[in-house]
């Protein structure tokens, strides 16, 4: 029997097994079939059935697990529910790759962090329920643990919010959509929406839920909001006879909230409280990213704010919102993420820092003593294509950069950090912006398999093993499963593109 001690990804078991039919296996008659739920994967195990026995181990960590195949049993214990249904991911790789003929194993697993994110823009284009769920049946399969709902933008607002209709009624429909690359000037004339109604939200929580996935919402403020200012121009710096508009084109935009007129604290309050009863996650994630500050320079509300309250530089009027706002979500026990904009005017100790523009701002977080999500560009966002040649390569367009399977999985969100520091880095999260990503297919054709590379990451971190060796157990470990369930997934890596 193998074992594996360290807190090794069970992919990385799987490496190891690659001898499916040797020695040390259990009966062939063995029937293997995940109990309560059945997990639902391909390749050859799919028709099987079996017996697991499972238990809650209270001395393991609450997402830890034992998998021990061994005397004709598989046996799995978990430090909690969590951490039992990580183990049936782990199982599942394992019965993909060897059918019913299982290995006698051995794996001693937990993940290196807490917060083990991918987020999905639903604003630059929209994915129904079923898609969003399908989205979260790929963060699973990939233990996976926070998935991060990018639900307002500027080319339209996604939540169903009561108490303003207008934002669906106007804010989630664009007149038309930009075709081809940033600056083509094409647009195909058709107008696009869609929205999730609270009760789909509250679904979609519970889905999640049930495969120990919480939903953080993100709420964006002040800017990316020009949806919101379309439904109700009275709250932007430009006021209420602006002709603001859903956005038909990617980029930052101009229009911002407008933080010197209190109706919209009391907007962005009542918004909350609706947010905040259908998502019970302890984050509310509040953006903050590429806010048009210049704005405020312009404005005579946001003008007089700054001189009453004795600021100097615009970034202080953000803190300023993003302090009120924190303690607003304070008093219902909510917690703020931001984007790692909301440093620069200053930030509380108690607001979680979302590093994208590289780690220089998560860095800087911890060492404030902040927390810190590490999702820098040039390792977690999965926009960017995925081979030097691009297009020449079969690649469908996209909004440029190059993230290669390699070095998504060479990532290492402790660099420059010393053991004070790392212990506020929470986790990693891979990001999802769609601007030219408009099918589910194509969500897919980008997520997989970098979405690996990243749980190996965040699983397994120093103990992850060469990149040839993770991707030969991509190869045996994944992609039945992937096959199995349909998914389209990116090829490159397997064909040697880079
Ligand atoms: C971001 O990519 N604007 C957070
Ligand atoms: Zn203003």
């Amino acid at each position: 029997m193998k074992k594996f001690t360290s807190a090794l990804l069970a992919l990385a078991a799987l490496a190891l097994l690659a001898s499916c039919g040797g020695n040390e296996t259990v009966p062939a008659d063995l029937s293997i079939v995940p109990n309560p739920v059945s997990m639902q994967i391909g390749g050859k195990g799919a028709k099987a059935t079996a017996k697991v026995v499972t238990r809650i181990d209270e001395t393991l960590a609450p997402e830890a697990y034992i998998l021990r195949i061994a005397d004709g049993k598989i046996e799995l214990a978990g430090g909690s529910d969590a951490g039992v249904f990580w183990g049936r991911q782990t199982l599942a790789q394992i019965q993909s790759q060897c059918g019913r003929k299982l290995p006698g194993v051995l794996i001693e697993d937990k993940p290196v962090f807490s917060y083990r994110g991918a987020h999905l823009d639903c604003c630059r284009h929209f994915f129904t329920v079923d898609e969003v769920k399908a989205f979260i049946d790929m963060m699973a399969l990939h233990k996976l643990n926070v998935f991060h709902w990018h639900l307002t933008e500027d080319q339209g607002w996604r939540a169903e919010i009561k108490k303003y209709p207008r934002l669906t009624e106007v804010g989630s429909v664009r007149a038309e959509t930009l075709v081809g690359h940033y600056g083509s000037d094409e647009y195909d004339g058709t107008p696009y929406g869609g929205f999730y109604t609270q009760d789909q939200m509250r679904d979609v929580v519970a889905y999640a839920a049930e495969r120990f996935i919480t939903v953080i919402p993100e709420i964006e403020m002040p800017g990316h909001a020009s949806a919101a200012l379309a439904s109700y121009p009275e709250l932007g710096c430009r006021g209420k006879d602006y002709p603001y508009k859903v956005q038909t084109t990617w980029g930052v935009f101009p229009e911002v909230l407008c933080v010197g007129n209190p109706e919209t604290f009391q907007f962005l309050k009542d918004v909350l409280d609706e947010i905040c009863d259908i998502f019970p996650s302890e984050y509310i994630h509040i953006g903050g990213d590429e806010a048009p500050r210049e704005e405020w320079e312009k404005c005579p509300k946001c003008q007089a704010l700054m001189k009453e309250k004795g600021f100097k530089r615009e970034a202080e009027l953000q803190s300023y919102l993003n302090n009120v706002i924190e303690e607003y979500l304070a008093g219902k026990g909510r917690k703020i993420i931001g984007w790692d904009e909301i440093l620069e005017g200053g930030v509380s100790q108690s607001a979680t820092v979302m590093s994208w523009r590289g780690v220089k701002g998560g860095i800087e977080a911890a060492k404030m003593g902040n927390d810190v999500i590490m999702t820098p560009n040039g390792y977690c966002y999965f926009d960017h294509y995925q081979t030097k040649g691009r297009e020449e390569n079969g690649e469908p367009l996209a909004i440029g950069g190059y993230l290669p399977l390699e070095k998504c999985y060479s990532f290492n969100p402790y660099e420059g950090l010393n053991d004070e520091e790392k212990a506020h880095i929470k986790g990693v999260q891979a990001n999802m912006w769609t601007e030219y990503v408009a099918t589910f297919d194509h969500v897919q054709h980008m997520e997989l398999p970098r979405m690996a590379a990243l749980a190996e990451v965040a699983w397994s971190l120093d103990n992850r093993t060469a990149y040839d060796d993770f991707l030969a157990r991509v190869t045996e470990g994944l992609l039945p499963i992937y096959q199995g369930r349909g998914y389209n997934y990116a090829d490159y890596a397997f064909k040697g593109i880079e």
